[in-house]
């Protein structure tokens, strides 16, 4: 897979990519992950990617310019399954999403910034509005790094154990069981007994009672029936 982000801040990604998971599924040669400075696309000889709204009103807006060249650059190199805007006025993303965004080739994302990008640019080229959740972000960089993350973890092979991003929570619809590691007690607090049992079958069905008890206390908007 090959993920394209555009972006008027590319420092912002200096971090989140070159750790852990996301640093090993590209070492692993599973994804490509490339930085785009919206910037340097910019015809304008201050290099200026915003300008005032038509209408009036506080904030800039993302002019057209900077991000359709840099768009059609990368277009005209492959064909992208999905070009994504992340906007809080997007659909939510949901574990469903990643999944589905995770089985794609190439996957382009646009990141907003001051009052958002020109209507324009959304209507021309934009596949698949995004929003992390019901809050305003500075920005839409969190946001791609938030799906990046998502999405390349479900990318096989990249987790080691290939059943552990199965037995993620929202997997089926229902947050994961409890978890618990050594030692067996920890100032008087013991691990439940069923899971030292070595019977599977009960742990398996206790590890579901959990899941299902849990899932109802916490976020029964998410239970399918
Ligand atoms: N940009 C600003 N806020 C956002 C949000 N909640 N989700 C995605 N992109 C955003």
């Amino acid at each position: 897979m090959r993920i394209d982000i555009l972006t008027v801040l590319p420092e912002l990604f200096e971090g989140p990519f070159n750790h852990s998971i996301l640093k090993r599924a590209q070492e692993k040669k599973k994804v490509e992950i490339h930085i785009h400075n919206i910037r340097d696309y910019s015809t304008h000889r201050q290099k200026s990617v915003d300008d005032y709204q038509y209408g009036g009103g506080a904030g800039m807006v993302m002019t057209i310019q900077p991000i359709a060249d840099c768009i059609d650059s990368l277009k005209a190199e492959r064909t992208y399954d999905e070009i994504i805007y992340l906007t809080p006025d997007g659909e939510l993303f949901e574990q469903q999403t990643a999944n589905q965004l995770s089985l794609q080739q190439n996957i382009m994302m646009l990141c907003g910034h001051y009052k958002g990008v020109d209507q324009r640019i959304r209507d021309l080229y934009i596949t698949k509005e995004i929003s992390i959740g019901s809050y305003v972000l500075s920005g839409g960089e969190l946001g791609a790094a938030i799906l990046t993350d998502a999405i390349v973890r479900l990318i096989p092979g990249v987790i080691g154990d290939e059943t552990s991003a199965l037995t993620d929570s929202f997997q089926d619809n229902l947050l994961a069981p409890p978890v618990y590691t050594r030692p067996q007690n920890y100032k008087g607090h013991e691990v439940p007994e069923i899971l030292l049992s070595g019977d599977d079958k009960k742990i398996e069905n206790w590890r579901m009672d959990e899941a299902i008890a849990r899932t109802k206390s916490r976020r029964p908007d998410i239970i399918r029936d």
